[in-house]
């Protein structure tokens, strides 16, 4: 169960959030909970949760250890600082900020295992290719010049993430249905590239427009195995609402 803040909280509001989430997460313990901060949140967030189980993240990398390359942060950098988790590939990062493409999407999720990152690889299809019909040739596109480029063993280490983007951040959420069928080609070309064992062992994240009131249908389907949550992460009581349907 995961919460990507995006570009919200800084330090002093990521220790007002863990003030009371530690608390309301406390016992539950049969699932990831895993926050993304801001990097300039991070060690905060790191800190003040050092003593729970919930875990980490960085909302994004640059590949390799260290370099010029202003205004960008490195898996090795993120992993000293205590995180143990990265988002790659999120359709904001594809298709807003940084326009990265499947290469690069590969090459991040290389990096961040070699830094002992654990990433999540979002993959999703657009508004008008939605409404074309067009997800399923999208989502396989994207999954052939991406994680299909991992070895059986890196690929064993990786959380996917299913996220259209029409449901981010929009209030639509994709129906448990439309869901299930996109995690269902994604295990399908999860198990032609790397068998039927690691395409059954893979979790698969579903991201877009989740809510506590509509997180127990999309938890009901089979190939959903969690949700990567934007804006209702970021209060510590809807968050958690969330977090008790795994
Ligand atoms: P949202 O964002 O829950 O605000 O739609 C999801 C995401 O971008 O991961």
């Amino acid at each position: 169960m995961a919460g990507n803040w995006k570009m919200y909280k800084t330090p002093r509001e990521t220790a007002a959030f863990f003030d009371s989430f530690n608390h309301l997460a406390e016992n539950i313990t049969n699932c990831d909970i895993v926050i993304f901060p801001p990097a300039i949140s991070l060690t905060t967030a790191v800190a003040v949760t050092h003593a729970t189980h919930i875990q980490i993240g960085g909302q994004n990398l640059y590949p390799g250890k260290d370099g010029a390359f202003t205004g960008e942060t490195s898996g090795e950098m993120f992993r000293s600082a205590g995180a143990t988790w990265v988002l790659v590939g999120h359709s904001e990062r594809r298709h807003v900020v940084a326009h990265e493409t499947d290469a690069e999407v590969l090459k991040k999720t290389q990096a961040a295992l070699t830094y002992g990152l654990t990433p999540i690889v979002c993959m999703g299809e657009k508004q008008e290719e939605h409404k074309n019909g067009k997800a399923d040739e999208v989502l396989i596109k994207q999954f052939a010049g991406g994680v299909a480029g991992l070895t059986e063993e890196q690929f064993s280490q990786i959380v996917l993430a299913y996220e259209p983007v029409w449901a981010i951040g929009t209030g639509l959420v994709a129906t448990p249905e439309i869901a299930e069928n996109a995690h269902k080609l994604i295990r399908a070309e999860a198990e032609k590239r790397f068998g039927q064992e690691a395409a059954q062992a893979v979790r698969i994240l579903y991201g877009g427009s989740v809510k506590p009131d509509n997180v127990e249908g999309l938890m009901h389907e089979s190939d959903l195995d969690g949700v990567l949550v934007g804006g209702a992460s970021l209060d510590p009581d809807s968050f958690i609402k969330i977090v008790m349907a795994a």
